[in-house]
C-alpha cells in the first residue's frame, strides 16, 4: 500500500477499529473529549472548535466549504491541481462567487501573486490545499499568506489531507481559521472518518450566517450536539472514532517534531533512491511534496502499465495520477518505515526493468541504504 492514500495502518489501529460501543455513552464522551486535546496538538490550535465528520475527506472539505460559504460569497481560490480544483468547486455550488488564481503546474503559490490577488479581490474566503496530491505540489508559504488575511476579514482555509502530521501545520500561529483531514493518510487510519478544525474567527462566520444551512450532516452548528454536548446529531462512526483516536494517540507519542523528522528523512531517501536508479522526479525541489512523490512517465509507457505491473509482480501497489504523466508514491504514516522503502525501491526498479526501461536496481538500492543511514 504504497500509494496516494490510503495507507497501511498499524495493528493497534486495525484492533480499535475492531471494537463498536454506545455511541453516546460515557466512554464514547472521554474518548471525543481526548480526539479534540489530541488534535488540538496535532493541528497546533487552541480553538475548541475542533468537530467530525463520518465520511471521506471530502466530506471534510465540504463540511468546511459550506459552513463559510454561502450566496455570493467572495471566494479566492488558489489552484494548483485536481484536489484545489475540487475545494472551488464546492464553493461554487455553496453559492459562493469564486475567484481562482491557477498557479502553474508543478509550482507552488507565489506569494507576491497571492498579495495581489487578495488585495484585487478582497476575498471573504480563501481556500487552498497544503500538499497537492494529484501533482505532487507543496504550497509552502502557508504562514505568509495567513499573514495576508490579517490585513482582511478573510476566512483561510486549508487543506491538510495529504499533510497533517507529516509536516508542520500551525494553525493558529499562521492564522489559519480552517484545517480538513482525512483519516487515511498522514494520521495512517482508515478511510471514511475525517475531521475539520475552525478557528474563533471562522465560528463567528458561521455563526453570523444569514440563511439556515442546507446541509442538514454537514452542518457545524448541529455537529457541537455530539462533539461538545455528547448528544444526539447522528449516529457517530464508532469504530472509526476509535481506530482515529489511537492513531493519534501514536502521533502524540511519537510527538510531532519525532513524525516530521521521520517522514522528512523517509521521503528525502526514497527520492534519492528513485534519481539513483535513473529516473526523474516530476517537480523540482523548492515545489515538491514530500508526502507523495511524483515520478516521470517514460515515452513509451502509461501509468496504468507501471501500476498493474508492479502490482501483479511484485504485490506493491503505488498511484497513477489525475492528469499529469506521472505515478506516484506515498509517503505518509506507516508507508515511512524502512522495510517498506526498500521493498517498493527494489519493486518499482524491476518493473521498469521489466518493461524494458534502462535503470540501475543495485545502485539504487544502495543511495536507499546510504540515505537512510546518513540522512542529512
Ligand atoms: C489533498 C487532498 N484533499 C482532499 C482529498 C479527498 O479525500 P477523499 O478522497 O478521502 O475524499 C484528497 C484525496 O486524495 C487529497 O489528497
Amino acid at each position: 500500500m504504497m500509494g496516494a492514500g490510503p495507507v497501511p495502518i498499524s495493528d493497534a489501529v486495525a484492533r480499535a477499529n475492531g471494537i463498536v460501543i454506545n455511541h453516546l455513552g460515557d466512554t464514547m464522551a472521554q474518548v471525543i473529549e481526548q480526539v479534540k486535546t489530541m488534535a488540538g496538538y496535532i493541528f497546533q490550535t487552541n480553538s475548541p472548535w475542533i468537530m467530525g465528520v463520518a465520511g471521506p475527506g471530502s466530506a471534510a472539505m465540504e463540511m468546511a466549504v459550506a459552513n463559510l460559504v454561502w450566496k455570493d460569497t467572495r471566494v479566492l481560490s488558489i489552484c494548483n491541481g485536481f484536489f484545489s480544483g475540487r475545494l472551488a468547486e464546492m464553493a461554487r455550488r455553496a453559492g459562493g462567487n469564486v475567484e481562482t488564481l491557477t498557479v502553474p503546474e508543478g509550482q507552488s503559490i507565489d506569494i507576491n501573486a497571492a498579495h495581489a490577488a487578495i488585495q484585487n479581490y478582497n476575498p471573504d474566503v480563501i481556500t487552498i490545499v497544503q500538499g497537492e496530491t494529484s501533482n505532487t505540489t507543496h504550497n509552502h508559504q502557508l504562514a505568509q499568506i495567513g499573514s495576508l488575511t490579517l490585513e482582511t476579514d478573510a476566512c483561510f482555509v486549508v487543506d491538510a489531507v495529504c499533510t497533517l502530521s507529516t509536516m508542520p501545520l500551525h494553525m493558529d500561529d499562521w492564522y489559519i481559521d480552517a484545517v480538513i483531514t482525512g483519516g487515511q493518510k498522514g494520521l495512517s487510519c482508515i478511510p471514511g472518518v475525517s475531521l475539520v478544525a475552525f478557528s474563533e474567527k471562522a465560528w463567528r462566520r458561521i455563526n453570523a450566517r444569514p440563511d439556515q444551512l442546507p446541509q442538514w450532516t454537514l452542518d457545524a452548528r448541529l455537529a457541537t450536539q455530539f462533539w461538545h454536548e455528547n448528544a444526539y446529531h447522528y449516529t457517530a462512526p464508532v469504530s472509526g472514532l476509535l481506530a482515529l483516536h489511537e492513531a493519534m494517540r501514536l502521533v502524540c507519542h511519537e510527538t510531532l517534531a519525532g513524525r516530521f523528522e521521520r517522514h522528512r528523512v523517509s521521503s528525502h531517501a526514497l527520492q534519492r533512491a528513485i534519481e539513483t536508479l535513473g529516473l526523474s522526479l516530476y517537480v523540482t525541489p523548492e515545489h515538491r511534496l514530500n508526502s507523495v512523490i511524483g515520478i516521470k512517465l517514460p515515452d513509451n509507457l502509461s501509468g496504468r502499465d507501471i501500476c498493474h505491473h508492479i502490482s501483479k509482480h511484485y504485490r506493491v501497489e503505488i498511484a497513477g495520477s489525475f492528469g499529469p504523466p506521472i505515478v506516484r508514491i506515498g509517503q505518509m504514516g506507516e508507508q515511512c518505515r524502512a522495510h517498506n522503502l526498500f521493498r517498493t525501491v527494489h519493486a518499482l526498479g524491476s518493473t521498469f526493468k521489466d518493461l524494458k526501461v534502462t535503470v540501475d536496481v543495485p545502485a539504487g538500492m544502495a543511495a536507499l541504504e546510504s540515505a537512510l543511514q546518513q540522512p542529512n
